[in-house]
């Protein structure tokens, strides 16, 4: 079997098309959605992150401003910058770049956010009504997984999932989505035991562990399907995932590649919230 290949970047730009609509449609009452994007150091790969989630907002119609700081900025600053951001109307979305430098503490920084302008959906607030099947903001890689398996039609009720990693950003949140649609859902981590025999018994297998081409075909079920949330440069220079894509593809029935595959549908899902943000701003305006 040579699998599907699940293409983010095509399934992105249907997304973002969307979402510009919508952004017209709220221009048109009066409201602009805006997006502010704060990234502390100059994390090379971060700074990549940041400006291709600015240049994306700008290509749908949203505001959106970038504001980088030093890496010696204080936590109270951060906190400062933030709290003016809060009371912004001109701002529906603020993210905060991760990951943030040692001396500041990620969690009081993300609680410091408005719970309705978290597009990222980490606050505890966020986490407590996806874990209740409530979610105002669902983080965007996981949510844009779930419209790459509901694009490519894959059954989740009565599926077993797998998740290998399990990060507050990815997969915690992937898990809890999974579970919500029905699937019978297992988050192995770095130290389960066996870790082959898990991802060998799912139909569906989402890998976000941040170490490349840790999972290869000998761990997959024939017929299943393979998310890859890795990035990692190569030694030759190339860019490849947290799987052994050429090993899964004979194995798999779809898989998803990297680049082109979870990468561009988290950018269109962080539009995705902004907007949804924008139009809640909007509505309590009216009402
Ligand atoms: N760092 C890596 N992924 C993410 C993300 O989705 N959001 C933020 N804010 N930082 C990240």
């Amino acid at each position: 079997m040579t699998a599907r290949v699940i293409d983010g970047v095509a399934l992105a730009a249907t997304i973002r098309q969307d979402v510009a609509m919508r952004s017209a449609a709220l221009k048109a009452q009066g409201t602009q959605p805006g997006l502010a994007v704060i990234l502390v150091g100059s994390d090379p790969a971060s700074q990549v992150y940041v400006r291709n989630k600015v240049t994306a907002c700008q290509q749908a119609g949203l505001y959106s401003v970038m504001e980088q700081y030093p890496v010696t900025m204080s936590q109270q600053e951060l906190l400062a910058r933030i709290q003016a951001l809060n009371v912004d109307p001109a701002i529906h979305g603020i993210l905060v770049q991760l990951p943030l430098p040692p001396h500041m503490d990620a969690h009081q920084v993300i609680e410091a956010i408005a719970a309705e302008k978290d597009v990222d959906g980490f606050h505890i607030s966020n986490a407590g009504l996806l874990m209740t099947g409530k979610p105002l903001f669902r983080p965007c890689t996981p949510y844009g997984i779930m419209k790459m398996l509901e694009a490519e039609q894959v059954p989740l009720r009565g599926a077993v999932a797998v998740v290998v990693g399990a990060s507050n950003i990815v997969g915690k949140p992937m898990a809890m989505l999974l579970q919500s649609a029905g699937a019978t859902v297992t988050i192995c981590n770095s130290k389960t035991r066996d870790l082959a025999w898990h991802t060998g018994h799912a139909d569906i297998v989402v890998v976000a562990t941040g170490r490349a081409r840790m999972i290869d075909g000998s761990m997959v079920k024939p017929g299943a399907v393979v998310i890859d949330v890795g990035i990692h440069r190569t030694p030759e220079g190339k860019l490849c995932g947290d799987v052994d894509y050429e090993s899964v593809r004979q194995v798999a029935s779809a898989i998803s590649p990297v680049p082109g595959g979870v990468g561009p549908m988290t950018i269109a899902m962080l539009l995705v919230n902004t907007i949804e943000a924008a139009e809640r701003a909007q509505h309590n305006k009216a009402t």
